[in-house]
């Protein structure tokens, strides 16, 4: 488990798979990322069940506050390059709307980023994240993550288009 000051991640159980379905059909957390079709509790349950075990190539945690072991929101780390030293931060989620704006986004940010660079070895980390998804943004760049390119009106939600901003963090840089 990798623990920071407010936050534990930790790898899924089965037993998260209710909270997690829950999440995926909340208009609130996927706002601003890329929909997909509903499914049903039946076959998030067995997704549950079988998820590939974490590698450093592609890994899903969980967020949980270190005074209650209950799941708040989820963090993937994919993508992993170790020749090149870089990987991909995918997404992250505070699925639970009780704990959002309370922090626990940016220490999870700062665990997976340390993990990275300290356990891993690795030189960067590379983000996308929609320019008007002011939270994200504004939790990457707490931690040190800059932009680094702007994919201009390539994301489109609700009939309106929408910046997708590249974001980078060296290792020297986490904050
Ligand atoms: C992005 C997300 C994980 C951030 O979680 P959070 O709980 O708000 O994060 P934190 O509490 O650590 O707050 C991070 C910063 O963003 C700010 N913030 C939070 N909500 C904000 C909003 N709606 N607008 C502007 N800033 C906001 C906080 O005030 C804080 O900055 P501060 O310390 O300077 O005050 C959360 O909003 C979320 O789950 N969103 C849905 C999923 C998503 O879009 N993920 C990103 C995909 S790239």
């Amino acid at each position: 488990m990798l623990t920071g000051k407010r936050v534990r991640l930790r790898a899924l159980e089965p037993a998260d798979s209710e909270a997690m379905w829950r999440w995926y059909h909340d208009p609130e957390v996927g706002r601003w990322m890329d929909g997909a079709p509903p499914i049903s509790l039946a076959q998030n349950l067995e997704k549950g069940q079988n998820r590939p075990r974490n590698t450093f190539e592609q890994m899903l945690l969980g967020i949980e506050t270190l005074d209650d072991p209950t799941l708040i929101g989820y963090v993937v780390l994919g993508d992993t390059d170790f020749r090149h030293g870089e990987a991909t931060l995918e997404t992250i989620a505070i699925g639970d709307r009780d704990h959002r704006g309370g922090g626990y986004a940016t220490d999870a940010l700062r665990v997976i980023c340390r993990y990275a660079f300290e356990e891993m070895g690795l030189h960067r980390l590379t983000l996308w994240v929609v320019a008007d998804n002011a939270a994200a943004v504004r939790a990457y760049t707490k931690v040190g993550f800059v932009e680094e390119g702007r994919r201009r009106e390539a994301f489109r939600t609700k009939g309106k288009r929408h910046d997708f901003l590249m974001m980078g963090l060296l290792s020297s840089e986490l904050k």
